[in-house]
């Protein structure tokens, strides 16, 4: 058998352990498979002493992980640190300009300097692999760039946030509001350290920029993302949205045709009849549209230490097989530019939820700044009213531009009988 590939891993938190777990359980049959042994050498963490249910005490110990990249006895470094700047993307760089390849499970990294990265690996001839920074255990970037390379893909979707699905999945089974179930969701550790990559859809739109990237060799920033998180869906548009024939998903949506590349995060409408409305807590689902294939659909947990470490170990079989082609499948210096398509300009149905006081001519208002603005209802529900006499309203329209349903927004939230700031949420009707 040849010789060992010999890696370093940095970070030791949940995929970590869970990376050490796999390599050290599936030892032979990796070997196996790869055609060479796979062997840890050295590992780091912030606290070496730290409870982890595993033995570490067999490989060397660093302090300081970039201490990895000038070590001759490493061939690959494994980052799982997290953060988009700061010690993982310093590691990243000194590794490949030292010549190590990397593997990283670090979305905000790729998201924000992918193009870079990939740059630097491409020039040196060295792997960079973040299998696992999308979508955990589902094999997606694998999917986009080998299977179903054959294909010009123009879509690419899906529930990317596998926290806040939980949590929308919860608000409906339970019938509780959105404060309750955030709590319950925090004491359950299932929230980012910083909630709001989760909530606000920051992480979703991390991952949608590197699907982007992969999936249509365009040169993708996680800036020109258009995102909105879940904080604002109550339990009423949930249960409104199911009357309607609906289940409120935040999804990731990129496409891109002549007129250019559309990438947005945000809660949607889909219809119960879409099989991505009936993937429920904690699971992810991408759809991937291709000109040959019609459409595939992949469904699996999207975090965990043993999805998420399957993910890196399957990096690292890879590059032990000899795999060093180009991060996003096409040459760094081949990826394309291409224009964006604003979010204004997106044309489609609205689902609005207004919350306002019972009283005569109230909907009159709200349909006349409709009117004024050319958007045309489709369906329209309230159902009796609150302890406190107000009413919440319900609207669906059809087909209208986005600036036109933002401008009639506008005009509705200026109505002194408008409680709480109207929402509109877009449908998909996927
Ligand atoms: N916070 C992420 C999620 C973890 O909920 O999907 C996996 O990337």
């Amino acid at each position: 058998m040849s010789k060992p590939l010999k890696i370093a891993i940095a970070g030791l938190g949940t995929v970590g352990v869970g990376v050490i777990k796999i390599l050290e359980s599936h030892r032979e049959m990796i070997a196996a498979r790869a055609g060479r042994p796979v062997e840890i050498i050295a590992v780091s963490a912030s606290n070496r002493s730290r409870a982890r249910g595993i033995d570490i005490s067999a490989y060397d110990w660093v302090d300081n992980v970039l201490d990895f990249t000038t070590r001759d006895d490493v061939d690959i470094i494994v980052e799982l640190i997290g953060g988009s700047d700061g010690i993982a993307h310093a590691l990243a760089r000194q590794a490949l300009d030292r010549g190590k390849s990397f593997v990283t499970a670090n979305k905000a990294l790729i998201a924000h300097h992918g193009n870079e990265l990939a740059e630097c690996a491409g020039k040196q001839q060295l792997a960079l692999r973040f299998e696992a920074a999308v979508a955990g255990g589902i094999p997606i970037i694998k999917s986009l760039g080998e299977g179903l390379a054959a294909n010009r893909l123009n879509k690419v979707y899906g529930i990317l946030n596998g926290t806040t699905n939980y949590m929308l999945t919860q608000m409906e089974a339970t019938g509780r509001d959105y404060g309750e179930i955030l709590e319950e969701t925090k004491l359950l550790g299932y929230l980012e350290a910083d909630p709001s990559l989760d909530l606000d859809g920051i992480d979703a739109a991390h991952k949608l920029t590197i699907l982007s990237t992969v999936a249509f060799g365009v040169k993708a920033n996680f800036d020109d993302v258009y995102t909105e998180g879940i904080r604002r869906i109550k339990l009423v548009d949930i249960e409104y949205a199911k009357e309607l024939g609906y289940r409120i998903k935040l999804l990731g949506i990129a496409s891109l045709a002549k007129a250019g590349l559309e990438q947005r995060v945000h809660p949607c409408l889909v219809p119960n009849s879409a099989p991505i409305a009936h993937v429920d807590d904690g699971f992810n689902a991408i759809v991937v549209d291709g000109d040959f294939i019609d459409r595939t659909f992949y469904e699996g947990r999207g975090a965990g230490e043993g999805p998420t470490a399957s993910a890196v170990v399957a990096d690292i079989i890879d590059i032990a097989r000899g795999h060093h082609g180009p991060a996003f499948f096409v040459p760094a210096r081949a990826m394309q530019e291409v224009a964006l398509i604003s979010m204004s300009d997106r044309v489609g149905p609205y689902y609005i939820r207004l919350h306002v006081e019972e009283q005569p001519g109230v909907i009159a208002d709200i349909t006349a700044a409709l009117r004024d603005q050319d958007v045309s209802l489709h369906v329209m529900l309230q159902k009796g009213s609150e302890q406190d006499g107000s009413v919440y309203v319900v609207m669906v329209t059809h087909d209208t531009r986005e600036q036109k349903l933002m401008n009639a927004m506008n005009q509705i939230n200026a109505l002194s009988s408008v409680i709480d700031k109207a929402l509109a949420i877009r449908i998909e009707n996927l």
